[in-house]
């Protein structure tokens, strides 16, 4: 694409083009007009993902599986977007802009197609349903802004959809044209990075995954959420494709891509101690699947956090707590009984909330996680109002972390074997939070990404 821009240019400039290819610095500071695509267009201008399911069908089921499918219509996101987001600016009209951006990414045929917002509710079944439908992904050109965020991506509704395989197919429905932008993380990234507006990074899977070694070595978001294989059928008239690239964007909502994505090892310093003797346990973390940090997305919900138990002989069971570091904002990383997130109150209407329960889970575990703050510097899971970030105290891809769990036995303990759990847990929403605004469970389940035992013998 960018090379027919560039052509379109050279033959408008006519001679000056000669000169203007001598001017160094030319091309790199050309730069794509940045164009706002809100209700610049109306919803008779796409197609609905059924239409193209109808001879996509595989495709169309995989991606009807997807959160993509869902992402204006899940009950957590009708939850934040109505009750906290519309109603936060509705209480705050300087909020408006930001809180109709929401649509940018979460059902992009509504932002650029509907005159009001916010769209109607899931239940009215308008159009917005189509959540992030096959023409928001298929329509777009490229990233408006380097690094793209918020939106970024340019798109011409009409009959050419966009895609990568070499040569170009054909279809009897629409026309083809390659673009090499499907290739690349910035596609993602267009929605998978976000600025608050304080200026403050709240998304940043693609910046992550950039700085990381997955884009030193190649490989893209597509080869782990889109895998490529066959023999898979693109579209009803063709051939089937060994190396289709399948729709699934599977994340975490799906607890097998959650699952194993940090190994886990545990072992304690000495394997005999008597009961008031002191065994130190380390627990190594090893982040072996994601290509961006975990937890990742929308970090201000997200919670990973280490458990470790002992279960004595007897079957007592004791809960041990992780070992300090010492690192500047430690507190937010190690679980208990703290009140956050009295921002909801605003949207919620009411005055002086004291917030609920920070975390909801036992205290004294390790809990891997990045604190988004309010403007008053309390924690919130608003990111729309987040003035600043605390320690990212998340777990980089290919990192490996360290916790170590210093246990003195209780005299009560009894003698014989002792069998010590530790626990990797994932939690998309914190639990109090998810019981305050009533989200349905599967929200706040909790997901077990790994675990692993180890046994010291408590002398008599
Ligand atoms: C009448 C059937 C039909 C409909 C409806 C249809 N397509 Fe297609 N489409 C095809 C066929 C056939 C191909 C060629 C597939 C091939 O040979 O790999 C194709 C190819 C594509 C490709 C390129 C695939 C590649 O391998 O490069 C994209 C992208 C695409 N379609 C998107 C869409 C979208 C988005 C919609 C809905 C707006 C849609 N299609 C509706 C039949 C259809
Ligand atoms: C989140 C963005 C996104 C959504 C939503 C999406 N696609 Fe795609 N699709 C892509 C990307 C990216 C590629 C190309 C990846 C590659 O080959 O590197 C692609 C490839 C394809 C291809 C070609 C596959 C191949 O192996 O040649 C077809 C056909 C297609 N999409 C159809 C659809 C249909 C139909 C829908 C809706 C049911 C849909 N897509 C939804 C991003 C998306
Ligand atoms: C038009 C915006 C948009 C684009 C482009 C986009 N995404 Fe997303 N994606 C979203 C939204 C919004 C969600 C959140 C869905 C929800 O939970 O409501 C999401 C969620 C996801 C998830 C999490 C699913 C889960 O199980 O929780 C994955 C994985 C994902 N996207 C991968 C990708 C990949 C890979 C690409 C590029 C090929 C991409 N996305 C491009 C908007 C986008
Ligand atoms: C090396 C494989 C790999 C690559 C590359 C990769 N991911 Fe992931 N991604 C994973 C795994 C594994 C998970 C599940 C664990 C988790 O939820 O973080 C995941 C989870 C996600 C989630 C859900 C996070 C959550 O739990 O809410 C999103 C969104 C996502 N990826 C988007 C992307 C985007 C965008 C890119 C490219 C910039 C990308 N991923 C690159 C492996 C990968
Ligand atoms: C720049 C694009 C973008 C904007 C703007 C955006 N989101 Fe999202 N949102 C995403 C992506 C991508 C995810 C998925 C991240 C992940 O899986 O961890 C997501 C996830 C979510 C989730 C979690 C869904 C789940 O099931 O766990 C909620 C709720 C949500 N967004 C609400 C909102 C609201 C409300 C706004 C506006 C104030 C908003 N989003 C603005 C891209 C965006």
């Amino acid at each position: 694409m960018r090379k027919k821009n560039y052509l379109k240019i050279l033959m408008l400039a006519g001679p000056l083009s000669v000169i203007l290819l001598l001017l160094p610095g030319f091309v790199l500071r050309m730069k794509a007009p940045e164009e706002n695509l809100k209700s610049r267009y109306s919803y008779r201008d796409f197609e609905s993902a059924k239409k193209c399911g109808s001879c996509h069908q595989g495709i169309y089921e995989q991606w009807s599986q997807a959160l993509m499918s869902q992402a204006y219509t899940h009950h957590w996101d009708e939850i934040e977007y109505f009750d906290l987001a519309v109603k936060h600016s509705e209480a705050d009209p300087a909020l408006k802009e930001v809180v109709d951006g929401c649509n940018g990414c979460h059902t992009p045929v509504a932002f650029m197609g509907a005159r009001e917002f916010p769209p109607p509710r899931p239940s009215a079944n308008s159009m917005a349903n189509e959540s992030v439908s096959c023409e928001a992904c298929h329509l777009v050109q490229s990233a408006q802004t380097d690094p793209p965020f918020n939106f970024s991506y340019l798109i011409r509704p009409g009959m050419t959809k966009f895609a990568v395989r070499e040569p170009a197919v054909e279809s009897p429905a629409h026309k083809i044209v390659t673009n090499d932008f499907y290739k690349t993380t910035e596609f993602c990234g267009n929605c998978h990075n976000e600025k608050s507006p304080f200026d403050v990074w709240v998304k940043t899977t693609q910046i992550e995954w950039k700085e990381g070694p997955y884009a030193r070595e190649g490989v893209h978001c597509q080869d782990c959420h889109m895998p490529r294989g066959g023999p898979f059928l693109n579209a009803l008239m063709t051939k089937p494709y060994n190396d289709a690239r399948i729709h699934l964007f599977h994340g975490g909502h799906d607890p097998g891509k959650v699952r194993g994505t940090i190994e886990l090892r545990i072992n304690p310093d000495i394997r005999e101690a008597e009961p008031g003797e002191t065994v130190v346990f380390t627990v190594v973390l090893f982040n072996q699947k994601t290509g961006h940090k975990f937890p990742t997305g929308s970090v201000e919900d997200r919670i990973a956090w280490l458990q470790v138990e002992a279960t004595d002989a007897k079957g007592k069971v004791y809960h041990l707590d992780v070992d300090k570091k010492g690192f500047e904002g430690e507190e937010y990383t190690i679980s208990g009984d703290y009140l956050a997130y009295q921002d909801m109150g605003v949207p919620l209407g009411i005055p002086d909330f004291r917030g609920v329960q920070r975390d909801g889970i036992p205290a004294g575990n390790r809990i891997f996680r990045m604190p988004f703050f309010d403007p008053e510097g309390r924690m919130t899971i608003m990111q729309w109002n987040t003035a600043s970030l605390g320690v990212d105290y998340r777990i980089g891809p290919r990192e490996t972390k360290v916790e170590t769990f210093t246990f003195r036995l209780p005299y009560e303990t009894a003698s014989g074997e002792m069998k010590v759990r530790a626990a990797l847990n994932y939690q998309l929403l914190v639990k109090p939070v998810a019981d305050l605004l009533k989200v349905p469970d599967d929200e706040s389940e909790i997901k077990l990404v790994n675990e692993h035992f180890t046994t010291i013998n408590v002398l008599p």
